[in-house]
């Protein structure tokens, strides 16, 4: 996790690798789309623009704000229908409104919107102090929860595996010590100091605590197990020839894109040597190039885009 994703998504929401997102998904009269990440449906309102009458697009996210959004959005275009779900569970979410039809498109612009990152309410940012809270859905543990009930192991492999944090275990062992003596960590500015008090190594571009911001980030909202199970139902729910485009703006959420999608266009290894013709057995999707990064223009109009990553595929006639 190379890159700062903190920084990343700073800038008001303007909607990343716009361009290239629209030449990959469907357009016309009719088509069926899925918005995983509605966010504050920068991504929905350009493909709406694109599309007919009869089309119609599912806005679906998991933070109240962004569903706000969405519903003000579907007040005015019959063709929205807000879908209060996490994309981990979209199959489930999506079935009724689909009743067997499959869906062209389908769009998963991973991790934090710029509203949430800035609102300080939400936590998620150690630049403007706030509560620990970090949730996306306001539901399940917080952060402060977290680092208030975790044993010092469970933290280091949190920052270690989830943020990449080499002096994982000396931190996890310092904010211990401080809770053993004492301090409850409520607010994110306490825990930003706190971490970068521990962390031996600073670097000039980097807050020493982003790493750890990240990984409680993704750990709080089970950001990587939703991934796995949003691509699954997504691959689940395309009609043939539908599209799935994912955008991810962090190193381990790209491996997981990029080893799904391959999986599913390579199909089940097989016993060398068999004879086999025409697609390998649980093949399901063709991909659609590979991964690109948004286009130099993007990069100098908005610089905090270049951590992106556009990962596409097709869904193959079953
Ligand atoms: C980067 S923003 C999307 C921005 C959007 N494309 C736009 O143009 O406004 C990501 C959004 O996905 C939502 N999100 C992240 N993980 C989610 C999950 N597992 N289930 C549902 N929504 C999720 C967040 O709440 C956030 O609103």
């Amino acid at each position: 996790m190379e890159r700062d994703a903190q920084a990343d998504r700073g800038y008001a929401h303007i909607p990343v690798m716009l361009e290239e997102v629209l030449a990959l998904a469907p357009a016309g009269p009719a088509p069926w789309i899925l918005d995983a990440t509605f966010g504050r449906g920068g991504h929905s309102r350009a493909l709406l623009a694109r599309l007919g009458p009869e089309a119609r697009l599912f806005a679906l996210d998991r933070d109240p704000e962004a569903l706000a959004a969405a519903r003000a959005l579907a007040a005015e275009d019959p063709r929205v229908t807000v879908v209060p779900s996490p994309f981990g569970a979209l199959a489930e979410a999506l079935a009724p409104h689909l009743q067997g039809r499959g869906l062209d498109g389908v769009l998963m612009d991973l991790g934090v919107s710029s509203p949430q990152l800035d609102d300080p309410a939400r936590g998620f940012s150690f630049r403007n102090d706030g509560p620990l809270d970090m949730r996306m859905s306001g539901e399940g543990r917080s952060a402060a929860e977290v680092l208030a009930q975790s044993e010092e192991g469970e933290l280091a492999h949190i920052f270690k595996e989830l943020g990449e944090e080499r002096f994982a275990r000396r931190i996890a062992r310092a904010l211990v010590a401080a809770r053993e003596s004492g301090v409850v960590f409520t607010r994110t500015r306490q825990l930003a100091e706190a971490v970068a008090e521990a962390h031996p190594a600073w670097s000039p571009d980097r807050h020493p605590a982003t790493r750890v911001f990240m990984a409680l980030r993704l750990y709080v909202n089970d950001e990587l197990g939703q991934l796995e199970a949003g691509l699954r139902g997504a691959v689940e729910l395309l009609a043939p020839a539908g599209r799935l485009l994912v955008i991810s703006f962090h190193s381990l959420e790209d491996r997981i894109v990029k080893r799904f999608l391959r999986r599913e266009a390579q199909g089940e290894p097989l016993p060398r040597g068999l004879p086999v013709r025409g697609p390998a057995p649980g093949v399901r999707l063709r991909l659609l190039g590979k991964g690109q990064g948004p286009s130099a223009e993007e990069l100098a109009a908005n610089p905090r885009a270049r951590s992106a990553r556009l990962r596409a595929a097709e869904r193959l006639v079953a």
